[in-house]
């Protein structure tokens, strides 16, 4: 999960977690499906079972895992713009055709290129230390002396205008509260900017995570236009702690930035498309997906290798069960999402004409860990009919279905545009341990897990796609 490029859809995502965890049984007392429509889902009980099954007990267990290890072993991470990305999208690429997917294919889009280069945080006031630190993506780096200078921490930017007059020549250091990602993530995205505009010369945040082992946590920031662009760095929430003592124990700090980060002209990636083609609405498309890009750190395992190999792994299920849908399944492998849903947008615009045959989106793109159900985004009827999906998967205990206005992160593009769609719901509690982080390996993935995410998507993408009727494009009025 990146960051969005776009403000309005960063606070629709901060919204969703301060409102709108419908629970199942307000929904189900609203739900007024037909018997015959509960059948008809209800019907579907063997075919899941036998979904589940081969994934968690039979031929496929373990499959997910294997291949996402694979991948993760001879690719590691793969940041928009490297030829490890297209190198990767090219295995994934060969892979559907080998195995005889329908229409396997990438589509071309141009994604931003930055590059990290060598960077280091040394503290040599008033104590010498080397400090871990992460350039930002976006970043512009320091000139090769680096960046000698004092340090002011501040808690909030509240805080830093309060002290704008000592913020001058300094390095601003944010220790900003992490209540949520979706409250802290601003003073990644704009922190080196607000140190620019009272003077500071380069920007450190505090890592995005609620926990830490010394690591720090990438991702994107972006620069405001006619500001002076300042470096910006993450340091671990460890190091932020000890700037912060050492600034109330009045000392002075002083710091040697080096980053040689830099933002070179954009290349060309692709999205990655691969489909069990419907056999009597070909046209007609349930989507699951996950994004192929990752941070130049870890090896993008958790995010969003994961997501990407469930996608996978529910494509090569059905077809190795021989389940066809009357509509098309469609894996999507979005590019570029951590520079802003880069390669999403393009697909939106290339399928301007085809939104009205997108039946049902699904993305996961916030770990794969032990499922819990879909997180979705529909009206009350699609609510209803997700519910009664949902009990298919009782056997995994997957069942549960809750509401909100914007979910995923690329497929959010669509959604909060009416489109239905659903992302995994999952124990994700450690999500943000790992999370852009050199700590994101295949160690925060689990065989087991993964077998019952592949089920669930598979099942879930296999019933949307085959209903007798389509899934009811309707607002999402709760
Ligand atoms: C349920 O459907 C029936 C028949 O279509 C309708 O009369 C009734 O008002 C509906 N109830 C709710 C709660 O929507
Ligand atoms: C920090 O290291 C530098 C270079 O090795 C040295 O000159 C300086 O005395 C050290 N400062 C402290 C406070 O130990
Ligand atoms: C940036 O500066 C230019 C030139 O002065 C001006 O035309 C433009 O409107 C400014 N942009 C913003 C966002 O302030
Ligand atoms: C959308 O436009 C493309 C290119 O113009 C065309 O090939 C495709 O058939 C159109 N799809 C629909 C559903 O109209
Ligand atoms: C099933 O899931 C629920 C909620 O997700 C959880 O509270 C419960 O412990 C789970 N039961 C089992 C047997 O794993």
């Amino acid at each position: 999960m990146g960051v969005h490029r776009n403000f309005i859809l960063l606070l629709t995502v901060t919204l969703t977690f301060v409102t709108c965890n419908v629970s199942n049984s307000k929904i189900e007392d609203a739900c007024n499906l037909s018997a015959e429509l509960k059948a008809e889902i209800a019907s579907y009980s063997s075919t899941v079972e036998k979904i589940i099954n081969a994934a968690v007990d039979g031929s496929f267990k373990g499959v997910t895992y294997q291949e996402l290890s694979l991948f993760v072993d001879t690719f590691g991470n793969r940041i928009a713009g490297s030829q490890n990305l297209e190198n990767a999208i090219d295995y994934m690429i060969d892979k559907y055709t080998a195995d005889g997917f329908d229409n396997v294919h990438g589509e071309e889009v141009q994604v931003p290129h930055w590059v990290r280069g060598s960077e280091s945080a040394i503290l040599v006031e008033p104590r010498n230390a080397t400090l871990s630190i992460l350039g930002l993506g976006t970043s512009v780096g320091t000139p090769p002396e680096g960046i000698l200078a004092e340090v002011l921490v501040v808690k909030s930017f509240d805080d830093l205008q309060s002290k704008a007059g000592q913020a001058k020549g300094k390095i601003v250091v944010y220790n900003e509260d992490f209540d949520s990602y979706f409250s802290a993530v601003v003073y990644r995205s704009n922190g080196a900017t607000e140190a620019a505009k009272v003077g500071a010369v380069a920007s450190l945040i505090r890592s995005m995570t609620d926990f830490s082992l010394n690591t720090p946590h990438t991702g994107l920031q972006s620069y405001e236009e006619n500001v002076t662009k300042i470096p910006g760095a993450a340091i671990t929430i460890e190091d932020a702690h000890l700037l912060q003592r050492l600034q109330d124990e009045g000392k002075t700090i002083k710091m040697l930035l080096k980053m040689e980060a830099q933002n070179l002209p954009d290349t060309t990636s692709r999205n990655l498309v691969a489909e069990i083609e419907g056999t009597e609405y070909p046209e007609k498309v349930v989507i699951v997906s996950g994004h192929i890009d990752s941070w130049d750190v870890g090896e993008g395992a958790m995010d969003d290798g994961g997501g990407v190999f469930i996608s996978w792994g529910a494509l090569a299920l059905l077809k190795s069960l021989g389940l066809k849908a009357k509509r098309t399944v469609r894996s999507i492998f979005w590019t570029a999402e951590e520079f802003g849903y880069v390669g999403a947008y393009q697909y939106a615009i290339d399928h301007a004409n085809e939104t009205d045959n997108l039946i049902f989106m699904m993305e996961s793109d916030f770990g794969t860990f032990n499922p819990i159900g879909l997180e979705y985004s529909a009206g009350t009827t699609g609510g209803c009919i997700l519910q009664e999906v949902m009990k298919l998967l009782a056997s995994i205990n997957a069942t549960g279905t809750r509401q909100s206005p914007a979910v995923g992160s690329d497929i959010e593009i669509w959604t909060s545009d009416g489109v239905p769609g659903a992302s995994l719901d999952t124990e994700s509690e450690k999500y943000f341990w790992y999370h852009h982080s050199n700590a994101d390996t295949l160690e925060a993935e689990s065989t087991d897990y993964l077998d019952k995410n592949t089920a669930l998507w598979a099942s879930v993408a296999y019933v949307l796609a085959d209903l007798s009727i389509d899934f009811p494009r309707e607002t999402t009025d709760g």
